[in-house]
Protein backbone atom coordinates (compact mmCIF):
# COMPACT_ATOMS: atom_id res chain seq x y z
CA UNK A 1 0.00 0.00 0.00
CA UNK A 2 1.04 3.54 -0.73
CA UNK A 3 0.24 6.47 1.84
CA UNK A 4 -1.92 5.10 4.55
CA UNK A 5 -4.12 7.12 6.74
CA UNK A 6 -6.09 5.35 9.80
CA UNK A 7 -9.86 5.40 9.47
CA UNK A 8 -12.55 4.52 12.33
CA UNK A 9 -14.27 1.61 10.53
CA UNK A 10 -17.29 1.17 13.25
CA UNK A 11 -18.17 2.60 16.82
CA UNK A 12 -20.06 1.16 19.76
CA UNK A 13 -21.06 2.09 23.38
CA UNK A 14 -22.58 0.72 26.58
CA UNK A 15 -23.47 1.55 29.50
CA UNK A 16 -25.14 0.20 33.64
CA UNK A 17 -28.54 0.81 33.48
CA UNK A 18 -28.45 2.20 36.66
CA UNK A 19 -29.00 6.08 36.52
CA UNK A 20 -28.83 9.39 38.82
CA UNK A 21 -30.52 11.89 38.49
CA UNK A 22 -29.97 15.41 39.84
CA UNK A 23 -33.02 14.87 41.95
CA UNK A 24 -31.24 11.75 43.62
CA UNK A 25 -28.48 14.01 43.83
CA UNK A 26 -30.63 16.58 46.00
CA UNK A 27 -31.43 14.52 48.51
CA UNK A 28 -27.24 13.18 49.06
CA UNK A 29 -25.51 16.87 48.98
CA UNK A 30 -26.58 20.03 49.69
CA UNK A 31 -27.41 21.19 45.80
CA UNK A 32 -30.06 21.69 43.15
CA UNK A 33 -31.39 20.62 39.58
CA UNK A 34 -30.93 23.78 38.98
CA UNK A 35 -27.39 24.38 39.83
CA UNK A 36 -26.40 21.40 37.85
CA UNK A 37 -28.61 22.07 35.01
CA UNK A 38 -27.37 25.81 34.76
CA UNK A 39 -23.67 24.85 35.52
CA UNK A 40 -22.88 21.91 33.87
CA UNK A 41 -25.03 20.71 31.96
CA UNK A 42 -26.23 17.58 33.30
CA UNK A 43 -29.65 15.98 34.31
CA UNK A 44 -28.50 12.44 34.75
CA UNK A 45 -25.67 9.97 34.84
CA UNK A 46 -25.09 6.56 34.35
CA UNK A 47 -23.92 4.36 37.61
CA UNK A 48 -22.69 1.04 37.72
CA UNK A 49 -24.23 -1.58 40.53
CA UNK A 50 -21.80 -2.87 42.45
CA UNK A 51 -21.61 -6.26 40.63
CA UNK A 52 -20.42 -4.53 37.79
CA UNK A 53 -16.95 -3.45 36.40
CA UNK A 54 -15.21 -1.89 33.73
CA UNK A 55 -14.51 -4.50 31.38
CA UNK A 56 -17.86 -5.87 31.80
CA UNK A 57 -18.97 -2.60 28.97
CA UNK A 58 -15.92 -2.15 27.50
CA UNK A 59 -16.62 -5.91 26.45
CA UNK A 60 -20.05 -4.86 24.99
CA UNK A 61 -19.00 -1.67 23.45
CA UNK A 62 -16.25 -3.30 21.39
CA UNK A 63 -17.91 -6.39 20.49
CA UNK A 64 -20.46 -3.61 18.38
CA UNK A 65 -17.85 -1.76 16.84
CA UNK A 66 -16.17 -4.80 15.72
CA UNK A 67 -19.21 -5.92 14.25
CA UNK A 68 -19.78 -2.82 12.78
CA UNK A 69 -16.20 -3.01 11.28
CA UNK A 70 -17.25 -6.11 9.56
CA UNK A 71 -14.13 -7.73 10.93
CA UNK A 72 -13.41 -10.62 13.42
CA UNK A 73 -12.08 -10.02 17.20
CA UNK A 74 -9.09 -12.57 15.78
CA UNK A 75 -8.27 -9.82 13.02
CA UNK A 76 -6.94 -6.90 15.77
CA UNK A 77 -3.51 -6.90 16.50
CA UNK A 78 -3.92 -4.01 19.08
CA UNK A 79 -6.43 -3.15 21.73
CA UNK A 80 -6.02 -0.07 23.82
CA UNK A 81 -8.07 0.54 26.59
CA UNK A 82 -8.14 3.77 27.85
CA UNK A 83 -9.53 4.18 31.22
CA UNK A 84 -8.34 5.59 35.21
CA UNK A 85 -10.42 3.06 36.44
CA UNK A 86 -8.84 -0.26 36.02
CA UNK A 87 -10.80 -4.03 36.54
CA UNK A 88 -7.62 -4.52 38.56
CA UNK A 89 -4.32 -3.41 39.03
CA UNK A 90 -2.83 -6.08 36.92
CA UNK A 91 -3.27 -7.16 35.13
CA UNK A 92 -3.56 -4.64 32.82
CA UNK A 93 -8.01 -4.54 31.55
CA UNK A 94 -7.16 -3.92 28.42
CA UNK A 95 -5.83 -7.86 28.81
CA UNK A 96 -9.11 -9.15 30.10
CA UNK A 97 -10.71 -7.61 27.85
CA UNK A 98 -8.68 -9.13 24.96
CA UNK A 99 -9.27 -12.74 26.87
CA UNK A 100 -13.25 -12.22 26.73
CA UNK A 101 -13.50 -10.79 23.41
CA UNK A 102 -11.32 -13.39 21.91
CA UNK A 103 -8.84 -11.62 20.59
CA UNK A 104 -5.50 -13.26 20.84
CA UNK A 105 -3.42 -12.03 18.13
CA UNK A 106 -3.48 -8.36 19.75
CA UNK A 107 -1.01 -6.48 21.74
CA UNK A 108 -3.35 -5.16 24.63
CA UNK A 109 -2.54 -2.67 27.01
CA UNK A 110 -3.98 0.12 29.02
CA UNK A 111 -3.55 3.79 28.63
CA UNK A 112 -3.70 6.27 31.98
CA UNK A 113 -4.33 10.12 30.37
CA UNK A 114 -7.93 10.42 32.60
CA UNK A 115 -10.74 12.65 29.81
CA UNK A 116 -7.65 12.35 27.07
CA UNK A 117 -7.47 8.52 26.99
CA UNK A 118 -9.29 7.91 24.02
CA UNK A 119 -7.93 10.97 21.87
CA UNK A 120 -4.14 9.60 23.36
CA UNK A 121 -5.17 5.80 22.03
CA UNK A 122 -6.25 7.13 18.59
CA UNK A 123 -3.13 8.85 18.30
CA UNK A 124 -1.21 5.81 19.09
CA UNK A 125 -3.44 4.03 16.61
CA UNK A 126 -3.15 5.89 14.27
CA UNK A 127 0.77 5.78 14.27
CA UNK A 128 0.87 2.39 14.52
CA UNK A 129 -1.23 1.95 11.02
CA UNK A 130 0.32 4.15 9.03
CA UNK A 131 3.67 2.49 9.80
CA UNK A 132 2.06 -1.02 9.08
CA UNK A 133 2.65 -2.00 12.39
CA UNK A 134 -0.62 -2.40 13.03
CA UNK A 135 -3.64 -3.69 10.70
CA UNK A 136 -6.58 -3.69 12.95
CA UNK A 137 -7.00 -1.26 15.66
CA UNK A 138 -9.64 -1.39 18.84
CA UNK A 139 -9.09 1.78 21.22
CA UNK A 140 -11.72 1.82 24.01
CA UNK A 141 -12.03 4.44 26.43
CA UNK A 142 -14.03 2.89 29.74
CA UNK A 143 -15.12 3.88 32.91
CA UNK A 144 -16.83 3.43 36.13
CA UNK A 145 -16.33 6.48 37.63
CA UNK A 146 -18.32 6.20 40.55
CA UNK A 147 -16.72 4.27 42.47
CA UNK A 148 -14.30 6.97 43.19
CA UNK A 149 -16.93 9.96 43.59
CA UNK A 150 -17.08 10.86 47.28
CA UNK A 151 -21.09 11.69 47.41
CA UNK A 152 -20.39 14.09 49.80
CA UNK A 153 -18.35 16.17 47.81
CA UNK A 154 -21.00 18.07 45.68
CA UNK A 155 -18.16 19.84 44.10
CA UNK A 156 -17.14 16.43 41.91
CA UNK A 157 -20.25 14.23 42.84
CA UNK A 158 -22.45 15.91 40.35
CA UNK A 159 -19.72 15.40 37.30
CA UNK A 160 -18.91 11.88 36.94
CA UNK A 161 -20.74 8.65 35.33
CA UNK A 162 -20.10 5.23 34.17
CA UNK A 163 -19.72 4.10 30.52
CA UNK A 164 -17.91 2.40 27.80
CA UNK A 165 -17.06 3.77 24.44
CA UNK A 166 -15.18 2.02 21.30
CA UNK A 167 -13.97 2.83 17.89
CA UNK A 168 -12.43 0.43 15.21
CA UNK A 169 -9.33 1.31 13.16
CA UNK A 170 -8.03 0.27 9.85
CA UNK A 171 -5.95 0.98 6.95
CA UNK A 172 -7.34 3.01 3.81
CA UNK A 173 -5.61 4.58 0.76
CA UNK A 174 -8.69 6.65 0.34
CA UNK A 175 -8.97 10.27 1.10
CA UNK A 176 -10.81 9.37 4.88
CA UNK A 177 -9.00 8.46 8.15
CA UNK A 178 -7.07 10.90 10.53
CA UNK A 179 -5.91 13.98 8.86
CA UNK A 180 -4.07 15.34 11.68
CA UNK A 181 -3.40 14.40 15.38
CA UNK A 182 -2.21 16.02 18.36
CA UNK A 183 -1.48 14.90 21.73
CA UNK A 184 -0.04 17.44 24.90
CA UNK A 185 -0.28 16.90 29.29
CA UNK A 186 1.11 18.86 31.39
CA UNK A 187 1.82 17.70 34.86
CA UNK A 188 2.47 21.16 36.57
CA UNK A 189 -1.66 20.52 37.00
CA UNK A 190 -1.54 17.50 38.23
CA UNK A 191 -3.48 18.06 41.93
CA UNK A 192 -5.91 19.49 39.96
CA UNK A 193 -7.84 16.58 39.42
CA UNK A 194 -6.61 13.35 41.42
CA UNK A 195 -6.78 10.77 43.72
CA UNK A 196 -4.39 10.84 46.50
CA UNK A 197 -4.61 6.90 47.98
CA UNK A 198 -4.31 3.34 46.83
CA UNK A 199 -1.54 3.51 44.99
CA UNK A 200 2.51 3.17 46.23
CA UNK A 201 2.72 6.80 47.76
CA UNK A 202 -0.32 6.64 49.91
CA UNK A 203 -1.03 2.85 50.04
CA UNK A 204 -4.57 1.73 50.73
CA UNK A 205 -4.99 1.38 54.67
CA UNK A 206 -8.06 1.57 56.64
CA UNK A 207 -6.72 5.36 57.48
CA UNK A 208 -6.47 6.18 54.13
CA UNK A 209 -10.18 4.76 53.31
CA UNK A 210 -12.19 5.94 55.87
CA UNK A 211 -10.01 9.64 55.29
CA UNK A 212 -11.09 9.13 51.50
CA UNK A 213 -7.75 9.48 50.48
CA UNK A 214 -9.04 7.22 47.42
CA UNK A 215 -11.68 9.54 45.92
CA UNK A 216 -11.20 11.95 42.81
CA UNK A 217 -10.52 15.34 44.45
CA UNK A 218 -10.92 18.20 41.88
CA UNK A 219 -10.17 22.05 41.85
CA UNK A 220 -13.04 22.57 39.08
CA UNK A 221 -13.12 25.91 38.59
CA UNK A 222 -8.99 26.47 38.04
CA UNK A 223 -9.31 23.38 35.70
CA UNK A 224 -12.26 24.82 33.98
CA UNK A 225 -9.88 27.77 32.24
CA UNK A 226 -7.16 25.66 31.26
CA UNK A 227 -9.18 23.67 29.96
CA UNK A 228 -11.14 26.09 27.32
CA UNK A 229 -7.55 27.63 26.52
CA UNK A 230 -5.76 24.21 25.54
CA UNK A 231 -8.67 22.75 23.72
CA UNK A 232 -8.64 25.87 21.45
CA UNK A 233 -5.01 25.90 21.14
CA UNK A 234 -4.37 22.14 20.05
CA UNK A 235 -7.58 22.10 18.22
CA UNK A 236 -6.61 25.22 16.18
CA UNK A 237 -3.16 23.18 15.56
CA UNK A 238 -4.54 19.73 13.99
CA UNK A 239 -6.96 22.48 11.65
CA UNK A 240 -3.67 24.57 10.77
CA UNK A 241 -1.66 21.10 10.07
CA UNK A 242 -4.04 19.83 8.26
CA UNK A 243 -4.77 22.65 5.85
CA UNK A 244 -8.56 23.52 7.72
CA UNK A 245 -10.52 26.39 8.86
CA UNK A 246 -13.12 25.91 11.77
CA UNK A 247 -16.11 26.44 8.97
CA UNK A 248 -14.85 23.72 7.06
CA UNK A 249 -16.32 21.56 10.49
CA UNK A 250 -19.01 19.23 9.76
CA UNK A 251 -18.87 17.87 12.77
CA UNK A 252 -17.11 18.76 16.74
CA UNK A 253 -17.24 16.20 19.20
CA UNK A 254 -15.41 17.48 21.84
CA UNK A 255 -15.02 15.55 25.80
CA UNK A 256 -18.28 16.25 27.13
CA UNK A 257 -16.58 17.32 30.84
CA UNK A 258 -19.23 20.15 31.17
CA UNK A 259 -21.36 22.21 28.86
CA UNK A 260 -20.19 25.86 29.27
CA UNK A 261 -16.20 24.21 28.73
CA UNK A 262 -17.59 23.19 25.23
CA UNK A 263 -19.75 26.32 24.30
CA UNK A 264 -16.58 28.09 25.53
CA UNK A 265 -14.45 26.35 23.33
CA UNK A 266 -17.03 26.31 19.92
CA UNK A 267 -17.54 29.61 20.66
CA UNK A 268 -13.62 30.84 20.61
CA UNK A 269 -12.74 28.74 17.94
CA UNK A 270 -15.66 29.51 16.19
CA UNK A 271 -17.49 26.40 15.24
CA UNK A 272 -21.09 27.38 15.10
CA UNK A 273 -23.29 25.77 17.56
CA UNK A 274 -25.46 23.29 15.54
CA UNK A 275 -22.23 21.49 14.57
CA UNK A 276 -21.48 20.59 18.26
CA UNK A 277 -22.62 17.51 19.43
CA UNK A 278 -23.47 17.50 23.10
CA UNK A 279 -24.90 13.95 25.26
CA UNK A 280 -23.75 15.66 28.17
CA UNK A 281 -27.36 15.88 29.95
CA UNK A 282 -27.50 12.26 29.82
CA UNK A 283 -24.07 11.00 30.49
CA UNK A 284 -21.94 13.50 32.39
CA UNK A 285 -18.43 13.12 32.05
CA UNK A 286 -17.25 9.72 31.56
CA UNK A 287 -13.94 10.63 31.29
CA UNK A 288 -12.15 8.16 28.55
CA UNK A 289 -15.90 7.05 27.33
CA UNK A 290 -17.47 10.13 26.59
CA UNK A 291 -16.05 10.46 22.93
CA UNK A 292 -16.42 7.06 21.74
CA UNK A 293 -20.27 7.01 23.03
CA UNK A 294 -20.52 10.82 21.74
CA UNK A 295 -19.09 8.79 17.91
CA UNK A 296 -21.32 5.84 17.94
CA UNK A 297 -24.46 8.01 18.87
CA UNK A 298 -23.60 10.78 15.99
CA UNK A 299 -23.24 7.32 13.86
CA UNK A 300 -26.75 5.66 14.94
CA UNK A 301 -28.39 8.97 14.49
CA UNK A 302 -27.14 9.46 11.15
CA UNK A 303 -25.32 13.00 12.01
CA UNK A 304 -22.16 11.55 11.32
CA UNK A 305 -21.75 10.41 6.99
CA UNK A 306 -18.78 9.23 4.95
CA UNK A 307 -16.40 12.02 4.60
CA UNK A 308 -17.65 14.52 7.16
CA UNK A 309 -14.81 16.27 8.37
CA UNK A 310 -15.01 15.96 11.88
CA UNK A 311 -12.70 17.40 14.90
CA UNK A 312 -12.88 16.09 18.20
CA UNK A 313 -11.22 17.29 21.38
CA UNK A 314 -10.31 16.72 24.83
CA UNK A 315 -8.82 17.82 28.26
CA UNK A 316 -7.94 16.17 31.55
CA UNK A 317 -6.77 15.03 34.35
CA UNK A 318 -2.73 15.50 34.62
CA UNK A 319 -3.15 17.45 32.95
CA UNK A 320 -3.57 15.75 29.63
CA UNK A 321 -5.25 17.33 25.98
CA UNK A 322 -5.37 16.65 22.81
CA UNK A 323 -6.99 17.02 19.20
CA UNK A 324 -7.70 14.45 16.33
CA UNK A 325 -9.39 15.99 12.86
CA UNK A 326 -10.54 12.88 10.54
CA UNK A 327 -12.51 12.41 7.38
CA UNK A 328 -15.20 10.22 8.18
O1 LIG B 1 -13.15 16.17 32.72
C1 LIG B 1 -12.12 17.07 32.50
C2 LIG B 1 -11.54 17.64 33.72
N1 LIG B 1 -12.49 18.34 34.54
C3 LIG B 1 -12.94 19.54 34.22
O2 LIG B 1 -12.64 20.09 33.20
C4 LIG B 1 -13.84 20.18 35.25
C5 LIG B 1 -14.07 21.57 34.92
N2 LIG B 1 -14.78 22.26 35.97
C6 LIG B 1 -16.13 22.28 36.07
O3 LIG B 1 -16.86 21.63 35.35
C7 LIG B 1 -16.71 23.26 37.08
O4 LIG B 1 -15.64 23.97 37.68
C8 LIG B 1 -17.59 22.61 38.18
C9 LIG B 1 -18.93 22.17 37.58
C10 LIG B 1 -16.90 21.44 38.81
C11 LIG B 1 -17.91 23.66 39.25
O5 LIG B 1 -18.55 24.76 38.66
P1 LIG B 1 -18.02 26.26 38.93
O6 LIG B 1 -18.92 27.14 38.21
O7 LIG B 1 -16.57 26.29 38.56
O8 LIG B 1 -18.25 26.41 40.48
P2 LIG B 1 -17.21 26.85 41.60
O9 LIG B 1 -16.36 25.70 42.00
O10 LIG B 1 -16.54 28.14 41.22
O11 LIG B 1 -18.20 27.17 42.79
C12 LIG B 1 -19.12 28.28 42.71
C13 LIG B 1 -20.07 28.16 43.87
C14 LIG B 1 -19.38 27.90 45.20
O12 LIG B 1 -20.14 28.55 46.22
P3 LIG B 1 -19.66 29.96 46.81
O13 LIG B 1 -18.28 29.73 47.36
O14 LIG B 1 -19.66 30.90 45.63
O15 LIG B 1 -20.70 30.26 47.83
C15 LIG B 1 -19.51 26.41 45.39
O16 LIG B 1 -19.48 26.00 46.73
O17 LIG B 1 -20.94 27.04 43.63
C16 LIG B 1 -20.88 26.16 44.77
N3 LIG B 1 -21.07 24.80 44.30
C17 LIG B 1 -22.27 24.21 44.25
N4 LIG B 1 -23.51 24.65 44.58
C18 LIG B 1 -24.53 23.80 44.40
C19 LIG B 1 -20.13 23.94 43.84
N5 LIG B 1 -20.72 22.79 43.49
C20 LIG B 1 -22.05 22.93 43.74
C21 LIG B 1 -23.15 22.09 43.58
N6 LIG B 1 -24.38 22.56 43.91
N7 LIG B 1 -23.04 20.84 43.10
Amino acid sequence: MGNVNAVILGTGRAYPEGVITNADLETMVDTSDEWITTRTGIKQRHRAADNEYTSLFAVRAARQAIERARIEASDIDLLICATVTPDQILPATGCLIQAELGAHRAAAFDLVAACSGFLYGLTLANQMIRSSQSRYALVIGAEILTRYVDYTDRGTCVIFGDGAGAAVLGGTTSERGILSARIRSDGRYAEQLFSPGGGTRLQPTAETLSGGMHFFKMRGNELFKVAVRSMIEVSTEVLTEAGYKPEDIKLFVPHQANQRITDAVADKLGVDSSKVYSNIAMHGNTSSASIPIALDECVESGMLQEGDLVLMASFGGGATWGAVLTRW
